[in-house]
């Protein structure tokens, strides 16, 4: 659809007042949905460049957002100088190699989660992105909605005093309808409880965990569960401020996608997340009824909206990343520890999993 980006070598110094040029490394379910949103709803950056390997995918999304060049070839928008910063939706699997990459081309790197699925690699990409000197920011959306982010500030200001038990939950929309086979090995540790074991430390601020134990089970596809599916668990994680946390996940919810978080501490507590659409509840013949999101963009748009402004902003500005790299490398161990946790049938310490 485009004539291929010049060839530049170095990273492009951010320009004041010029809008971020962000481009796509990926432009699956995700990937579309966050380019969506930089091109609609991200002050101060446009997207010039999607990335997918797949033929026409790129393309695509990039008619889609009006995006000016698309591409099958990732280093292509690598040595762009048409682009200042990549989000990275690919799969997990790929995403430290990427980083690394899009670091030592001199692209600021938003990149989800999770950004590693071994400690090596996360520290590959930690240390390529403070080698080249870029931001880099995980998608750790939660800590940006809303509820979420209240609730940490009710911490920050004293008003739930020492955090001793929290909660974080992930329970994706039902049914459940994807082929277990297509899911990688240990997805509900490393793809969907991260973001619990990241907000479980974003509620305890200042504390790191210290041992963890998880359960999890094949109770939506009790069937696959003999080749290693897992679709359902519970993880409890303890932390070096005395503090005991339990996150909990299943990958079917018949009623909608639902996440919340909880701080319980010395002088209060703070709760965040609700599966409501809106605060209308209808009062009718049989009975009282709430409308539940069906899907992760539509109940935290607002929060996906905040991480990619926070990115633009942190690269326009010279800022340091909100959510850094160390902060996925923490929750990273958590998820790893709970593997071990689950393979062992014993409680972890995290000083194993270092
Ligand atoms: N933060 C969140 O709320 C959230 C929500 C959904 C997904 N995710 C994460 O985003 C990532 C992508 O998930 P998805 O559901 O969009 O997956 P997806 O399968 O829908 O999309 C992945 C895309 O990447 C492309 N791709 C494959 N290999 C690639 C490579 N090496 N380089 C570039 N592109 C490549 C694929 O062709 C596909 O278009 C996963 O890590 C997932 O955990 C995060």
């Amino acid at each position: 659809m485009t004539s291929a980006p010049s060839v530049a070598t170095a990273t492009t110094p951010h320009r004041p007042n010029a809008p971020v040029r962000i481009a796509t490394i990926g432009a699956g379910r995700i990937g579309s949905s966050h380019t969506a949103l930089v091109a609609r709803h991200v002050y101060g950056a446009i997207v010039t460049a999607v990335a997918d390997p797949v033929d026409g995918a790129a393309a695509r999304l990039a008619d889609a957002v009006d995006a000016p060049f698309a591409t099958t070839d990732i280093d292509e928008v690598l040595v762009s100088p048409e682009v200042d910063a990549v989000l990275i939706t690919a799969p997990a699997r790929s995403h430290s190699d990427l980083v690394c990459r899009a670091a030592a081309a001199g692209k600021h790197v938003f990149c989800e989660k999770p950004m590693a699925v071994t400690l090596d690699e996360a520290d590959r990409a930690i240390a390529a992105a403070e080698a080249a000197g870029v931001v880099l920011q995980v998608g750790f959306n939660r800590r940006f909605a809303p509820g979420f982010a209240a609730a940490r500030r009710a911490v920050d200001d004293g008003r739930v005093g020492t955090p001793q038990l929290l909660r974080s939950l992930t329970r994706d929309p039902g049914p459940w309808e994807v082929d277990p086979v297509r899911v990688p090995q240990w997805t509900i540790f490393l793809e969907t409880l991260i973001h619990d074991f990241d907000t479980l430390c974003f509620l305890n601020p200042g504390a790191r965990p210290v041992s963890v134990h998880a359960f999890a089970d094949a109770l939506i596809r009790p069937d696959a569960k003999a080749s290693g599916h897992l679709d359902t668990a519970v993880v409890t994680i303890t932390f070096d401020n005395g503090a005991i946390a339990t996150a909990e996940a299943s990958f079917s919810a018949l009623y909608g996608y639902d996440v919340r978080g909880e701080v319980f501490g010395s002088k209060g507590m703070a709760t965040a997340g609700d599966g409501r659409t809106t605060d209308m509840t209808f009062y009718g013949a049989a009975g009282v009824e709430i409308d539940t999101a069906r899907r992760d963009t539509d109940l935290l748009h607002d929060a996906y909206v905040g991480e990619l402004s926070a990115f633009a902003d942190a690269v326009r500005t010279g800022s340091t990343a909100v959510v850094s790299g160390h902060d996925a490398r923490t929750a990273l161990q958590i998820a790893l520890a709970a593997i071990r946790s689950i393979e062992t049938g014993a409680t972890v310490s995290i000083a194993e999993i270092a």
